[in-house]
């Protein structure tokens, strides 16, 4: 294998730095983030409907939620998931929306082969502009990210709440949050080159089609090494899909460092509650379709201790397409000899600079 390949987008020649080694079982690996672009294929869908710890959360939820009662499924995607156990768990119908053009095209077969495929209905688009009546009693959506709000469940939601449902109305999952903690990139992926996966290169030539050119894309790390934290996890970002749910919020903690190493950037992943008063899942911790997300924010690897503080304020708003949100994070390190360090990283979900960082520089190097 070799240790660089390269993509072509719109005109643009890409070099991209490859992990020689192939992917294997709980080896770390650096894929892009891949959830918030409407890139889904077969594959992806399968890493979705076989993950057990994500799925007997979403379903002990709709066995309390749905029977009786109308239920939106929002990101169906091609298998109808939650719409077919909806109906599994009692529900009298379900609606069941798409916007991406071949999962609807499968989902619309999959439903003809149904037993009752008229408890269904399935529509093609996005629920944002999609109109509907009557209105739904629950709105399940699995449309949360390893970076909780990076599909736009808040601005999804958001909408659905003011315009699907009915008052009252329950959405699912409850809550998302995203933690963070201090991290050095390279003890995430120990003896290993910091290079993408090469089974995630048709996955970045597709997010780089789909935009128009290529960008700094989020860094998707799976099976980070589980030594690597230098800090405690702290939540970054919350998101209560039946409460008081922010389109755009902004977050500083204080992230107290516990053993003596180097930080170059946080490492964030999800809690997720389907329920209001489960053990969340924990994305980190747990074996599931979510992966962690590491963000640089040092251009060098700074050495810490423990007594030393990073400040991180994370802040998330609308991109231009008012749906997905852009993250901004600043960060402060207070080491306890009175030393300062500042990062900053602007993390659009499209567009913005393309090599801007020297990670990028290392990730697609120009020679
Ligand atoms: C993470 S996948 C989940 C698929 C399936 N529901 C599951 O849980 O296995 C999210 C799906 O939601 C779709 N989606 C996201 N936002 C949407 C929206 N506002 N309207 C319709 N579909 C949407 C995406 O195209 C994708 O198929």
């Amino acid at each position: 294998m070799r240790d660089f390949q390269e993509i072509k987008t719109h005109g643009h020649a890409v070099r991209v730095h490859v992990d020689p080694e192939p992917e294997r079982e709980a080896r770390p690996a650096l894929w892009p983030t891949i959830g918030e672009y409407p890139i889904y294929d077969q594959f992806l869908y399968k890493t979705m409907t076989t993950d057990d710890e994500r799925n007997r959360r979403f379903r002990a939820a709709l066995a309390k939620l749905a029977p009786g009662r109308r239920v939106l499924d929002i990101g169906t995607g091609q298998d109808l998931l939650w719409a077919r156990e909806s109906l599994q768990a009692g529900a009298r119908n379900a609606l069941a929306v798409e916007v991406i053009d071949d999962a609807f095209h499968t989902a619309a077969s999959n439903l003809a082969a149904l037993d009752q495929p008229d408890r269904i209905t399935l529509l093609h688009g996005e629920s944002t502009t999609l109109q509907f009546a009557p209105k739904a009693d629950v709105c399940v959506a699995e449309i949360i990210g390893s970076l909780a709000g990076a599909e736009g469940a808040a601005a999804v939601l958001t909408d659905a709440r003011n315009r699907h449902l009915e008052p009252g109305g329950l959405v699912v999952p409850h809550r998302a949050a995203t933690l963070a903690a201090a991290v050095r990139l390279s003890d995430l992926l120990p003896g290993q080159p910091i290079a993408f996966a090469e089974s995630a290169l048709p996955y970045l030539q597709s997010i780089f089609d789909w935009h128009g050119r290529p960008f700094d894309i989020r860094l998707r790390v799976e099976n980070p090494h589980a030594d690597a934290l230098l800090s405690d996890g702290r939540p970054v970002e919350l998101l209560e899909f039946n409460g008081d749910l922010r389109t755009e919020q902004r977050t500083t903690t204080r992230l107290a460092i516990t053993r003596p190493g180097h930080v170059d950037g946080v490492l964030t992943w999800l809690n997720l509650w389907c329920l209001p008063d489960e053990e969340p899942l924990d994305a980190l911790r747990m074996t599931t379709n979510w992966a962690t997300i590491y963000f640089p924010l040092f251009d060098e690897p700074v050495p810490v201790a423990p007594g030393d503080v990073l400040e991180l304020t994370v802040t998330a708003t609308l991109s231009d397409d008012g749906i997905h949100p852009d993250y901004h994070l600043g960060a402060t390190l207070q080491t306890a000899d009175g030393g300062e360090c500042y990062g900053s990283l602007a993390s659009p979900h499209h567009g913005g600079p393309f090599r801007a960082h020297p990670i990028y520089q290392t990730l697609f190097p120009t020679a």
